[in-house]
């Protein structure tokens, strides 16, 4: 498994990815150049205090994410199943039935939203995955990786990129298989295997106003790079399902991104495939209201009730706007959109959409 960006270093861990004698090292400690503290007769540095002296020299120029216009929201849950590329799926429809530029990332090597979009991810090239090499090759094949990753041009890594028009004003960033391996290639990528994404997307951020970044059923590395790119964090979660074991394993990803990334929030938790005629759900989704809000994590009020809607837009590669556009679950998606808005512009904002747009943009 990847070592993920909360894992402790120690000096001579340091010092190898440096490149200098351990010595060294230990004297930038003593002389505050990098901070650490000290365990027993051993210093221990974060990666994130590595990343603010690599930052501090010059070496990473990670601009503040608040410095541009799209907001980056990640869809995260380790669980499989529980409605993540769904709701990457309709929430980017609804943006861009609203004229919103939203871009879609797929960041799962099962590629299902690509295929929602009804692309074959075995034919594409310029990929997710390929820009993300792309940044990181330099440092793989250039012995002095931080010099190397200053000296890539982001911006025509990103201008590569094959950026696919998924209709109804919605653009995608496809995966591929390959990127099944990214976990193992990028484990290998000195100082910034966390921030690939994040360097990725940076060029692209002044063209969209969303970018939503689908990730697969784990906390990897490729999660936690789009842990490191994105503003905020979704949730989506099955609440018969839900276990606290694992909200607190996110919660520790998510803790470990910010050192690198410190704006990172959580957007809401969102209830999924809820089966409302049982009474028991209705209790269950109140539990988990309540040890959720405990624990300080805001859960949507809207929740998304199980329907078989889901699965026969899916199979016509459609949003549920394009097959149903009236249907209560795409209502409650616009609710759940409203309230997303509400959090990330701080204001009300009414999600209308125009009529027409059921059939707009259609691929199939
Ligand atoms: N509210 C719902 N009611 C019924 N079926 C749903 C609902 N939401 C999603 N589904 C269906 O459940 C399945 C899993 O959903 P989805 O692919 O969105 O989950 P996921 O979290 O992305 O899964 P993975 O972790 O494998 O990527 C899909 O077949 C989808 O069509
Ligand atoms: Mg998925």
């Amino acid at each position: 498994m990847a070592r993920t960006t909360s894992t402790f270093l120690t000096s001579d861990e340091v010092a190898e990815m440096l490149r200098v004698d351990e010595r060294t090292v230990q004297r930038m400690v003593k002389d505050g150049t990098i901070e650490a503290v000290r365990v027993g007769r051993q210093y221990r540095i974060t990666p994130g205090a590595l990343q603010r002296y690599l930052r501090a020299q010059g070496f990473i120029d990670m601009a503040a994410p608040e410095a541009a216009p799209a907001e980056i929201i990640a869809v995260v849950n380790q669980k499989g199943g529980v409605g993540k590329t769904t709701t990457v799926l309709n929430v980017a429809a609804l943006f861009g039935a609203m004229g919103r530029r939203c871009l879609v990332v797929d960041l799962d090597p099962q590629a299902n939203l690509t295929q929602s979009y009804g692309f074959n991810p075995e034919d594409l090239a310029g990929t997710v995955y390929d820009g993300m090499l792309a940044l990181a090759k330099p440092t793989r094949q250039n012995r002095n990786a931080v010099i190397g990753a200053r000296g890539i041009d982001e911006q025509a890594v990103a201008d590569n990129l094959n950026i696919l028009d998924a209709g109804g004003g919605v653009d995608l960033l496809a995966s591929n298989i390959d990127l099944a391996s990214a976990d193992m290639d990028l484990a290998a990528v000195p100082y910034i295997r966390e921030q690939l994404l994040a360097k990725l997307l940076r060029p692209l951020r002044s063209r969209y106003q969303y970018i939503l970044v689908d990730c697969g059923p784990s906390l990897s590395l490729l999660t936690v790079n789009a842990l490191v790119a994105a503003r905020w964090v979704l949730v989506p979660t099955q609440a018969a399902y839900l276990s606290i074991r694992g909200i607190q394993a996110l919660l520790n990803s998510i803790v470990g991104a910010r050192e690198l990334n410190p704006n990172l929030e959580i957007l809401g938790l969102l209830l999924t495939m809820v089966d409302e005629r049982v009474r028991l759900a209705r209790t269950t989704v109140q539990n988990v209201k309540t040890r959720m809000e405990q624990m300080g994590i805001r859960v949507f009020d809207t929740v998304i009730k199980r329907g078989a809607t889901f699965e026969e837009a899916s199979s016509e590669r459609k949003s549920l706007l394009q097959y149903e556009p009236g249907s209560p679950h795409t209502q409650a998606y616009q609710n759940l959109l409203a309230e997303m808005l509400e959090v990330m512009d701080g204001e009300q904002t009414e999600v209308a959409v125009p009529a027409f747009a059921g059939v707009a943009g259609s691929r199939a």
